[in-house]
């Protein structure tokens, strides 16, 4: 742990991420805030150097208030995909954005040293490039994705030599947290493969990147324990394994079959007008920081599989909780 950094506030800690990462910063002795809020429940056990609190990014005297002695904040709190945003584009641009810059404010009054912002890969679009960095131009195609892409340019801004600023652009995430979302590609298919023994595949030779929770976690631990001057002001990709929705329809049956013996997967084809495909390179974090993801996609299927085998995600395909659209709808956000 960098003991330079040992408060750390992680904004919508109590989320699919952040509480897989919540414990495992406090097991590297780091004192923990999360503030959440904790719209999703919160799965977190209270515990010593972890502090749950419930509020809203948008309420900065609360905001403040938990920022006091804090020296590193992990920013992921946000309403965080497409559908949910798209709900109530007000409430979401009034979290996802006009909050943004306040709570980088505040975090540089209260003294915070470092500020951790989890962007998105979805900031590119679309691009045909065989390889994305980042560099490539941000063209994005959905509301969600332009205020991510605005945030990082705030955060830029406030880039200073006590405030270091760093921006990850993960993939999307894959593989078993407490706080389960089956709202995302990998989680979905291994769900349906599963349950329902069948996996719809739309189209197919589509690229989506993907990154194992465990991997993105182990991001934002090394920002955390490196030194400001290496990352102050930079931006990185984070992303592991490029596949087709075919080849990861294929991993997903694989592994499924064999971690449920004797009951085959159908992969139904349905044909599709939206064939964009997505692929991000993520060498610089590799060449700069020396971090290279250690899971594959096949690793975040097992996971899932063994938690669904243990009971850990009961009614997985009827609860509305592991959804975020049906969560915000269900509070009535529409
Ligand atoms: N999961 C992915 O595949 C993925 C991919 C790229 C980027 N990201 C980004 O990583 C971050 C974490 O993603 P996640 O999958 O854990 O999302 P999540 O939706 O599971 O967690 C977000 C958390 O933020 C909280 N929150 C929402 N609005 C809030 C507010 N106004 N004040 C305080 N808390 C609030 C929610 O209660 C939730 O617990 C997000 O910023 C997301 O955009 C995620």
């Amino acid at each position: 742990m960098n003991p330079d950094l040992k408060n750390v506030l992680v904004t919508g800690g109590a989320g699919y991420v952040g509480t897989v990462l919540a414990p495992q910063l406090l097991a590297a002795g780091h004192s923990v805030t999360v503030f959440d809020t904790m719209w999703f429940g919160c799965e977190l056990q209270s515990q010593p150097r972890l502090k749950l609190v419930q509020g809203d990014i948008r309420d900065a005297e609360k905001v403040e208030e938990a920022l006091w002695g804090v020296d590193a904040v992990i920013h992921l709190a946000c309403i965080s995909n497409d559908p949910s945003f798209e709900l109530d584009e007000t409430l979401s641009t009034s979290i996802n954005f006009d909050c943004f810059e306040p709570l980088v404010l505040a975090a540089k009054r209260q003294g915070v040293r470092r500020f951790i912002y989890a962007s998105s890969s979805s900031v590119y679009g679309v691009s045909d490039a065989p390889d994305v960095r980042e560099e490539h131009p941000l063209l994005p195609l959905t509301l969600y994705s332009k205020y991510k892409g605005m945030c990082e340019e705030v955060l830029k801004r406030h880039q200073a030599q006590d405030f270091v600023c760093v921006t990850v652009r993960p993939a999307t995430v894959c593989g078993y947290s407490p706080r389960m979302r089956f709202d995302l590609t990998v989680n979905i298919l291994t769900n349906h493969a599963v349950n329902a023994r069948k996996i719809t595949v739309f189209g197919g030779s589509q690229k989506r990147p993907n990154i194992h929770i465990q991997d993105i976690c182990d991001v934002y631990k090394l920002l955390l324990d490196i030194e400001g001057a290496k990352i102050a002001g930079r931006t990185y990709n984070a992303g592991y394994q490029n596949y087709t929705v075919d080849e990861i329809a294929q991993m997903v049956k694989h592994v499924v079959e064999a971690e449920f013996a004797g009951k085959p997967v159908e992969i139904a084809k349905v044909s599709t007008n939206d064939l964009r495909s997505y692929h991000v390179n993520s060498d610089k974090i590799a060449n700069e920081l020396g971090f290279v993801p250690r899971h594959s996609i096949e690793d975040a299927v097992r996971d899932l599989c063994a938690a669904m085998k243990e009971g850990k995600l009961p009614e997985s395909m009827t609860d509305e909780r592991y959804s975020n659209v049906k969560v915000l709808k269900s509070r009535g956000v529409s």
